[in-house]
């Protein structure tokens, strides 16, 4: 960028401190967003930055049209990606299902990885002039960009795949897959140190298939229940994409805010590998070191069924009802019905709650946003770990379109591909009613034996309609 500009050192600082104040204005944002209260203003710390980063960037821009001539073809170009970009980003933004936000979001990395891929290869293309420890520099941030960016690429399409259900959410086990990811990576340390010394086109051909081939071979090899780890995962990916975009670039703003993502992003994944008794390492790793599932199908017997009519009977005996909800919630959109069934049945003194799983539905929070547009009130909502040790003795779970969140097999069957996963314990209360269409399988693919207990009831059906037959029963 800095060739560009006809009064280089008013027009860089003057850009440089925007890139600040914007950078400044991220960090503040991110902490907004941290807590549900202070959220919105974080929402309106991180447009103000943007648009302080984009009026900077085109201000840049238009300073390099005076200068060389060139600059006016740069603006045109400028001004139709951000057309064209923003238009699509806000038709997305505005038809997109609260439940298809995590295949879109994987979708955004795909672009920032492919961004990354071209400014590397841009920068093996345009060479600045550089003294020689600097150029060795300059190659060696061209080959770890493009590996990075090539990698989150195919990855988040492999995950955007997987979360819209266009590819099966079981993992990919190729035979020795282990040895093709450290394979893969002793490559790219031995290419990289090729190129560093002698930058030939055809290196950065071959650094790039291999990292497109990682990606896809990394994510395709991570079973659905690990998905959640794999979004945040491919979200820290696309920022250490982004920073290294920056450096090559010369942008600060690139490099601060591709750090920022690039480091929560790892730290969210680190936490939700512990909430989920994960292996960071394992999973960072493509599903390092796990073996696959047994496959044996289990015989678990008859269900049972219930109707509506028999659940409002139920209820209306109850002390104590907890319901745990999950992503059919979310797609039947039965938060406003469920939360007039609570009011229903507090009025008539039952002891109600809900018990959240961290990663319930397809979103960090998702069932919290759901039940707080419900106007569920918040003291009532809790956590997996706050209510797990009082579902013994309470009298009804209605367990509302979740399934791999409410799975026995993860606590009692070591073979299950969930294995380990801290589950809700609904197995645990009097009586459990759970609330879905079929006897199909969760987002993990694995058969739920709840579904097959003495004290578990199935009350098929939309469980809004089901929650809406069960407030007419009253
Ligand atoms: P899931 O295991 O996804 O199961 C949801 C159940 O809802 C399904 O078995 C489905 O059964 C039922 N359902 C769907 N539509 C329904 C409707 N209209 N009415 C009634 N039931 C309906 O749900 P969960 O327990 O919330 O678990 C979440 C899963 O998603 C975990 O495996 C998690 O790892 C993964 N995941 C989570 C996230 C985050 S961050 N939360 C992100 C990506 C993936 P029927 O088809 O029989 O109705």
């Amino acid at each position: 960028m800095s060739e560009n500009v006809s009064g280089p050192l008013t027009a860089e600082s003057i850009a440089g401190a925007a890139y600040i104040v914007a950078a400044l204005l991220f960090i503040l944002s991110l902490a907004g967003l941290s807590r549900h209260e202070k959220a919105r203003s974080g929402v309106i710390y991180g447009i103000t930055g943007m648009v302080i980063a984009l009026a900077a960037t085109t201000w840049l821009t238009l300073q390099g049209a005076w200068g060389t001539g060139h600059g006016l073809t740069g603006l045109a170009l400028l001004a139709g990606a951000v057309l064209v970009g923003g238009a699509i980003g806000l038709w997305r933004a505005r038809v997109v299902e609260m439940t298809g936000m995590p295949e879109l979001i994987a979708l955004l990395h795909s672009f920032v990885g492919l961004a990354a891929v071209l400014v590397g290869w841009n920068g093996h293309l345009e060479v600045p002039a550089l003294s020689a420890d600097l150029m060795a520099v300059h190659h060696a941030e061209v080959f770890i960009g493009v590996f990075i960016g090539a990698v989150t690429f195919t990855g988040s399409i492999v995950a955007f795949l997987k979360l819209s259900a266009r590819m099966k959410s079981s993992p990919l086990t190729l035979p020795g897959k282990n040895a093709i990811n450290l394979g893969a990576l002793a490559a790219f340390i031995a290419l990289t140190v090729w190129y560093v010394n002698d930058s030939q086109l055809w290196l950065l051909i071959i650094v790039t298939v291999l990292a497109l081939g990682l990606g896809w071979h990394l994510v395709a090899s991570i079973g659905g229940g690990d998905m959640p780890v794999v979004v945040s995962m491919l979200n820290s990916y696309s920022g250490w994409a982004a920073a290294a975009a920056g450096f090559l670039l010369n942008n600060d703003l690139l490099i601060i805010t591709g750090a920022l993502v690039g480091s929560s992003g790892a730290y969210l994944s680190y936490i939700m590998c512990k909430a989920m008794n994960r292996s960071f390492i394992s999973v960072i790793a493509g599903g390092f070191g796990i073996a696959a599932p047994s496959g044996a199908d289990t015989e678990y017997g008859e269900h049972r069924e219930i109707t509506a009519q028999a659940t409002a009977e139920m209820l209306s005996n109850a002390t104590s009802v907890v319901i745990t909800p999950g992503y059919g919630m979310a797609v039947a959109q039965a938060q406003y019905p469920v939360a007039e069934l609570v009011h229903q049945l507090r009025e008539r003194g039952v002891n109600v709650r809900f018990g959240i799983h961290p990663v319930a539905g397809r979103l960090p929070g998702h069932m919290n946003v759901l039940l707080a547009e419900a106007k569920v009130p918040y003291d009532i909502v809790l956590e997996m770990d706050e209510i797990n040790e009082d579902l013994d003795g309470t009298s009804v779970v209605l367990v509302i379109g979740a399934n791999d969140t409410v799975n026995p097999s993860a606590a009692e069957d070591p073979s299950s591909p969930i294995a380990g996963m801290p589950v809700l314990r609904v197995w645990e209360a009097d009586n459990v009613v759970v609330f879905k269409r079929s006897m199909a399988a969760g987002y993990a693919g694995v058969q739920n034996p709840l579904f097959f207990r003495e004290n578990s009831q199935m009350l098929f059906g939309d469980a809004k309609q089901r929650v809406e037959d069960i407030l007419r029963a009253f």
